[in-house]
């Protein structure tokens, strides 16, 4: 991509478009870099609106969960699933991700939670994704929860670990992840089975990315500097010095505001904290259906901005450049800059501001990405 002053642009190519070329008139707007979304679970079947009416009445995420909701509910929906029906709602979430202006992002498993079905829902994000305008990069996740099956016992449990270790992250990444993640929380998989998980898929091939400290403080963020990840996503209850490691050893945080609000958390992660610790913060929407059910970086922004204190040019740049360094593609995308891929948001407004002062809509217009238009005053090019 070419960024600079209109006569150095005249000067090497020309003052008018070549055929097949076209101006896009910017006037009034803003450009900003294609956003990038580092974290959500989109291969994923069935929806769970009645937990958010749930939750408006008193009860926890934890307790839904508890009562057969939560991430199993979803396990047995998307098991019921085809991989063609699931491709076709990767799709459907990608068309929306790109109207609202993400080009790049990254997507989980996590719904199979067995062989067949983890490696169903990797084939359904290659498949769905196929040919679309959004670029998408996929991550293992077995160890997002324990299956329904292997409850019963330690040993059962155990030997679930033992399966993600041994047969199931291999054979993801050998079909084409390029993550391995694990929900690391109490209830869920401990430090030591999130570590065994996480260095299985270091032995693959597969950079680490961690479900850490959402909520309570186990010490996720440690483990993941502790492993070299290259993201600690959530971190509501990240301790200080989990910062302080994270800020040593270089990981990204995910920040997930859009989840603390939806799911009625009393807390947001310390991103402030963050920021001056000199830990690079990120923004995604963590889009899944149980959690946070928005294809929208934008509204993630708005929760940034009034939930975390984040100002709008750290916002802007934790959904462009810090994204882009969370899946380790900062030198070709997330930002407007000379050689970097060009993709090119324009919003309806003069000026960066307007991504959350003008909250409630779309103000994305336009989407260019590789230098093509693929979204027209909020249309898509067919
Ligand atoms: O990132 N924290 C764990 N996993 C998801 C929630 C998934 C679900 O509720 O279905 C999350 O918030
Ligand atoms: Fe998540």
């Amino acid at each position: 991509m070419f960024v600079g002053p209109d006569e150095e642009f005249i000067r090497r190519y020309g003052d008018r478009p070549s055929p097949g070329e076209s101006v896009l008139d910017g006037s009034g707007r803003t450009a900003l870099p294609g956003f990038v979304d580092p974290h959500t679970h989109l291969p994923w079947a069935g929806l769970r609106e009645s937990e958010f009416n749930e939750r408006l009445k008193g009860r926890t995420y934890a307790e839904i969960a508890a009562a057969g909701g939560g991430i199993v509910s979803t396990v047995a929906t998307t098991r019921a699933a085809s991989e063609a029906d699931l491709a076709a709602l990767v799709r459907s979430r990608l068309d929306r991700m790109l109207l609202h202006g993400t080009t790049y992002c990254e997507a989980k498993t996590g719904y199979g939670l067995d062989l067949a079905n983890e490696t169903k829902q990797l084939h359904a994000v290659f498949s769905g994704s196929a040919g679309h305008p959004v670029g998408v990069v996929a991550t293992a996740l077995p160890g997002h929860e324990v299956p329904p099956e292997r409850r019963g016992s330690a040993a059962l449990r155990a030997r679930y670990v033992d399966e993600c270790c041994r047969e199931i992250l291999p054979a993801l990444a050998q079909k084409g992840a390029s993550f391995v993640d694990v929900f690391c929380e109490t209830g869920v998989f401990d430090i030591a089975e999130s570590r065994r998980m996480l260095e299985a898929g270091a032995g693959c091939g597969l950079r680490a990315r961690v479900h850490a400290d959402e909520l309570t403080p186990l010490g996720g963020a440690n483990l993941a500097a502790e492993v070299g990840a290259i993201s600690a996503d959530h971190l509501l209850y990240v301790r200080p010095d989990g910062i302080e490691a994270m800020a040593r050893a270089g990981v990204v945080a995910v920040l997930l505001p859009g989840t603390s609000a939806f799911l009625r958390m009393d807390r947001y992660a310390p991103a402030r904290e963050m920021i001056e610790s000199g830990v690079a913060v990120a923004l995604a929407t963590d889009c899944n259906p149980g959690s946070s059910y928005t294809e929208s970086l934008p509204a993630v922004a708005f929760f940034a901005t009034l939930g975390m204190g984040m100002t709008v040019e750290e916002t802007l740049t934790a959904m462009t450049l810090n994204a882009a360094a969370s899946l380790g593609v900062a030198g070709e995308r997330g930002s407007l800059e000379e050689g970097k891929v060009g993709d090119v948001v324009l919003i309806d407004g003069p000026s960066v501001e307007h991504i959350v002062y003008h909250y409630g809509v779309n103000v994305v217009t336009d989407v260019v990405v590789a230098g093509t238009p693929v979204v027209r005053d909020g249309r898509r090019v067919p």
